[in-house]
């Protein structure tokens, strides 16, 4: 999910097994895992309740959008005073660092978070280890027509649902509209060749350290940016058609891997991308050190907070991806859900519920819109004037979201992400030649698959 300022956030605190670790208990390992978490269910109690009588919901997310989501949060509580008390606990905000935290808590029986504000690229793992709430009769086909259709089919798993959407989220181009005018160029690159001619040529003329800043770490958020260079040629992972057939070493990965290496090698982007995530990218932009940016929209609304940026936001153009030759542009799909964990007791799912259904009304997904700029889940805020005319990024966004690649779905696709990460990241630093990292990607993709 992403980074803010904020300080003091639990960045590494899985404590137990790492992700690693864990999945290579294997299937065996995995399922005993997943028994545990049912058996720990509740606790075999009730709900906690507050001094007040309430049933007490702990609400877990990365602390983005905190100030928003406290102001929500203090809103329901007001308004179910004596019944409901939502307690937010900040979690890990890299995603994999969130993703290891709870599933030490799973397999210890569940912990004590009710409701997640988790990455869709959860739902499926989780799911599928019996740790979510099958919220198909709550979430139900009528309240689900209101919503975007990937984010739905994202917390589907087999059939069932186990999550509504909260925000959706795609990847974008920033750019510095003031510097770009300044050297000449009236509009934004179309082709990742273009971004670099322009990057270089602007940072030239201008007080900018750096050309284009992305995430190139060794992340999830690295795993998504290798994929968008891959898909931007025309290349997948998986097969779009046929996810047990892996498709990642093809002449399209190694071309879209080869730019991306060569964001380093002609100049445009920093050594240190390699390590960069969205709070580094972030950090440099809005600092006013990088005519480019990658990153997801909620960059867009730092833009206007004087404590986080140096810039303003009429400095800040939003456009699409650049295309690789020959292909198109895409953005990485991402974006969080609420889920309800199945390990909390039914009285407290209940209550969970009614925050969870709180949080989905249009209302708050504008306010989360205007003040935040996360995307909405709601199909009509997309026709919204007032956040169409106040954050220019979701309706460049909404266009954007038609063309998103989502990541695998797979119960194993964290495992499938280590890897990724580990080869995109050597591809990047040029420790190994593209071709190298999409070959044993291929090999170490279909072993996962094929074990699954
Ligand atoms: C954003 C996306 C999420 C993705 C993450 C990677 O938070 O919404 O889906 O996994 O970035 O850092």
């Amino acid at each position: 999910m992403h980074r803010d300022e904020r300080p003091g956030t639990p960045e590494s605190g899985a404590g137990g097994i790492s992700r690693r670790d864990f999945l290579k208990l294997g299937g065996a390992g995995v399922a005993a895992v997943a028994t545990l978490g049912v058996a720990g269910c509740g606790g075999g109690g009730g709900p906690v309740r507050t001094e007040s009588g309430a049933i007490e919901v702990v609400f877990s997310t990365s602390p983005s959008a905190q100030a928003v989501l406290e102001k929500l949060i203090d809103r329901f509580n007001a308004e179910h005073e004596g019944e409901i008390e939502v307690s937010f606990r900040p979690a890990p905000t890299d995603t994999a660092n969130a993703f290891d935290l709870l599933l030490t808590q799973f397999q210890a029986g569940g912990g004590e978070i009710d409701v997640i504000g988790g990455d869709v690229i959860w739902a499926a793992q989780f799911a599928a280890n019996g740790w979510l709430a099958d919220l198909t009769d709550r979430f139900d086909e009528g309240m689900r027509g209101e919503f975007l259709e990937g984010p739905v089919e994202a917390v589907t798993y087999e059939g069932a649902v186990y999550g509504v959407p909260w925000f959706t989220d795609a990847g974008m181009l920033y750019y510095r509209s003031d510097l770009l005018e300044e050297s000449g160029f009236e509009n934004p690159p179309q082709t990742w060749e273009e971004l670099i001619e322009m990057a270089t040529s602007v940072r030239e003329n201008s007080d900018a350290n750096f050309g284009f800043v992305f995430q190139g770490a060794n992340s999830e958020s690295g795993v998504v940016n290798g994929l968008e260079y891959i898909n931007s040629f025309g290349g997948y992972a998986l097969d779009p058609n046929d996810p047990n057939n892996v498709t990642i070493d093809s002449p399209e990965s190694v071309e879209g891997l080869s730019m991306e290496r060569r964001m380093i090698e002609s100049g445009a982007a920093p050594d240190a991308i390699v390590t960069y995530t969205e709070e580094e990218c972030q950090g440099s932009f809005l600092n006013g050190n990088a005519v480019f940016c990658r990153n997801w929209p909620y960059m867009y609304a730092l833009g206007a907070d004087e404590s986080a940026s140096n810039i303003t936001q009429d400095q800040i153009g939003v456009a699409p991806l650049p295309r690789g030759e020959g292909g198109e542009s895409v953005s990485g799909l991402g974006g969080a859900n609420y889920y309800i964990t199945a390990t909390s007791d039914q009285e407290t799912q209940d209550a969970a519920w009614e925050f969870v259904r709180y949080m989905s009304e249009s209302v708050q997904q504008r306010t989360f819109a205007l003040e935040a700029s996360l995307l909405p889940t709601r199909s009509a805020l997309y026709e919204d004037q007032e956040i169409l005319d106040a954050v220019p990024v979701v309706s460049l966004a909404g266009e954007a979201l038609e063309r998103t690649v989502p990541r695998p779905v797979s119960p194993y696709y964290s495992d499938m992400s280590v890897n990724m990460a580990e080869q995109f990241n050597a591809s990047l630093s040029g420790s190994i030649p593209p071709e190298e990292a999409v070959s044993n990607l291929q090999e170490e993709i279909q072993n996962i698959v094929d074990q699954g």
